[in-house]
């Protein structure tokens, strides 16, 4: 008689194997994912399946009522105490007994697609590095002396065929404790990139381990606490770097690490401190332990990752830019301070691209995927310096360019962080040159009679938006000079000594001005930014790209209109023009959720030609030409008449 036929769906996977085979080793068998966390003793539910019933042309399969054993006492008891749903059985109880066709659901997947909530979302596969095994340890034996982590290993290689894995000391230091509360039967947290195991829980535990996803700015720390079983996220949360107080950009702070002799370890020590405050705060909001945090991933410029591992930037500060590591680096998550999450925590941070462009760059490919694309892509993640990318799946490069803080509200005279209060939109009539505006906090523009916000200052998308509607309304040449008032027709132009301001808004004797400062800092900016775009724009032998991505916080409130009209970015298709939101984030929540992922940017960071601004002639050129509004030299097509 021959074997019955085992149709596993929806991976379409399929094979013969010996009637009374359970369904979880028939999916061993075929290669079929199908959860385990007790490892076939019925209790953890994680098998679950459902089959099916009746014919199946699709897959020339008639599956009769007696296909699957019936249910066996272990299988009863789970179905008594705990109810299955209704059609589904227990993969590592049911035995096969005739052709059958067995539909393994989503929650049944160790590597699944996380569904998107909406249709911005970008999908994320899950394969965790970390997963459960629950063993069953034998007692110590007066006759039989051996140690308790000794017959650990033991219970981990019978049942789980895993073979030296590494346990850090703290792990080692809970063991006693877990095995004695457990009754000899352990839960165990391996991470199977790195061979070592995370924690162990007395029992069985079917609640998935959990991640953090950290975007480890210069401004702000963000975060996602991640359910490595399904990828939810639990609980978001950012927090200002305290780095601040050591200097507001980033060579401030290789500044302030050169010129002071505990400078490095300060920052070091004051980023650590605020990346635990923020993991607590994440697991208190989501009513977890930190203890149950078993990974993190951590994406930053090179700055910061430096600051954070505890190396001093200094070489970053100056050329030819030498990071002290480039690779990803995997480490354990008390390395870094992170003592309260589980004692064998580890952290993983994604590899730099160069000295200038980081970790954080770096997930921004990973997020956007430029490598896979047919399209020309340039990708801007705008900050006081612009991390750059450009390709296709032809190759990709990498340049950073030093943009300053004025996009960020800096150097601006009534310029201000993106916060409440904040003028962040701009429209000025190109027939009377009123402007209108809104702020940060309010949806109600600043011309409609119930507008009652606080205004508190100009923001840089706001900045952005009323430099190029002050050169769409004919208030500033192409050259960026504002003109006078007789030249603009508006009494708006104030002369100010020998230039002119463009008055925005004022409140009895507070104003907000534009003034020729502004502009020219901005002028500085948007010329740096170009130049680099167009730098590797020359490198990859192109003269238009195909796509804009403005990444980051700040890139996802430029408007594309206002940032082509200023010459920020090269002439492209407007409908093409988009913003990734906090797409390094996103990058690292990816590398937290799929492990193959790591193996994916590791090897494309080490494909991405890295372009030097600062040693390249054809930048300074570049910029100098990109000073004018929108550009010298550059058509604009994209702008119309
Ligand atoms: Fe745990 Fe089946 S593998 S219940």
């Amino acid at each position: 008689m021959t074997d019955p036929l085992v149709v596993f769906t929806p991976s379409g996977k399929r094979g013969r194997v010996p009637a009374g085979t359970s369904v979880l080793d028939a999916a061993r068998r075929l290669g079929v994912d199908l959860d385990s966390v007790c490892g076939g003793r019925g209790i953890c539910s994680k098998c679950q399946v459902a089959p099916g019933e009746g014919a199946f042309p699709k897959h020339g399969v008639t599956v009769a009522p007696d296909a699957l054993s019936e249910f066996n006492a272990v299988e009863r008891r789970y179905d008594e105490k705990r109810g299955l749903k209704p059609g589904r059985r227990l993969g590592c109880q049911a035995c096969i007994q005739g052709d059958v066709v067995i539909d393994v659901p989503p929650e049944s997947q160790v590597h699944k697609q996380v569904v998107r909530k909406a249709a911005s979302d970008r999908a994320i596969t899950l394969d965790p590095a970390t997963r459960l095994h629950f063993v069953t340890v034998e007692e110590p034996d007066m006759d039989a002396p051996s140690g308790d982590l000794e017959r650990l290993r033991a219970a981990l290689k019978a049942q789980w065929d895993l073979d030296g894995l590494s346990v850090p000391l703290p792990v080692l230091q809970g063991l006693q404790p877990a095995l004695r509360k457990g009754g000899w039967e352990v839960t165990v947290a391996v991470n199977h990139d790195t061979g070592s195991i995370a924690a162990i829980w007395p029992g069985l535990r079917t609640a998935a381990p959990l991640g953090l996803a950290v975007d480890l700015g210069s401004t702000t720390i963000a975060a996602h606490l991640c359910d490595l079983g399904t990828g939810a996220v639990l609980a978001s949360g950012g927090i200002m770097n305290p780095q601040i107080r050591f200097g507001e950009d980033l060579m401030s702070r290789v500044s302030y690490a050169m010129m002071n002799a505990n400078g490095a370890t300060e920052m070091t020590a004051a980023v650590r401190t605020a990346l635990g405050a923020l993991a607590a705060e994440l697991a208190a909001e989501a009513g977890i332990a930190p203890a149950d945090i078993v990974e993190t991933v951590i994406v930053c410029n090179p700055v910061m990752h430096h600051l954070l591992i505890g190396v001093d930037p200094v070489e970053l500060g100056q050329a030819p830019f030498a990071l002290a590591t480039s690779d990803a680096l995997p480490l354990e998550a008390s390395d870094l301070g992170l003592d309260a999450l589980a004692p064998g925590a580890r952290a993983y941070l994604l590899p730099c691209i160069a000295g200038h462009v980081g970790a954080d760059a770096a997930a921004v490919a990973l997020s956007e995927a430029p490598d896979q694309a047919d399209e020309m892509t340039l990708i801007v993640d705008v900050g006081t310096n612009a991390e750059i990318l450009l390709g296709n799946r032809d190759g990709l490069l990498a340049c950073s360019s030093p943009t300053g803080p004025a996009f960020e509200g800096a150097q601006i005279s009534s310029g201000q962080r993106a916060a409440p209060g904040a003028i962040e939109r701009v429209e000025i009539d190109p027939v009377t040159k009123t402007p209108r505006f809104r702020v940060i906090g309010s949806d109600i523009w600043s011309d409609d009679p119930a507008f009652d916000a606080e205004v508190t200052g100009i923001c840089g998308s706001g900045i952005i938006e009323a430099v190029a509607e002050m050169r769409l309304a004919g208030l500033l040449d192409a050259g960026g000079l504002i003109g006078s008032a007789e030249q603009t027709g508006t009494e708006r132009c104030i002369a100010e000594g020998r230039t002119h301001s463009y008055l925005l808004w004022e409140d009895g004797d507070r104003r907000i001005l534009v003034t020729q400062g502004d502009v020219r800092a901005i002028q500085l900016a948007k010329s740096a930014l170009y130049a680099g775009a167009r730098l590797l724009m020359d490198e990859a032998g192109v003269d238009s790209v195909d796509r804009v991505t403005l990444a980051g916080a700040f890139g996802a409130h430029i408007s594309p209109k206002h940032a082509m009209v200023l010459g920020m970015i090269p002439d492209a298709d407007l409908t093409k023009v988009g913003s990734a939101g906090n797409a390094a984030g996103h990058g690292a929540r990816m590398a937290l959720c799929d492990r193959g992922l790591r193996t994916r940017i590791e090897g494309l960071v080490r494909r991405i030609q890295k372009v030097e601004t600062a040693v390249a002639p054809r930048f300074q050129e570049h910029f100098v030409a990109a000073n004018a509004i929108p550009h010298a030299t550059a058509p604009f097509p994209h702008l119309g008449p």
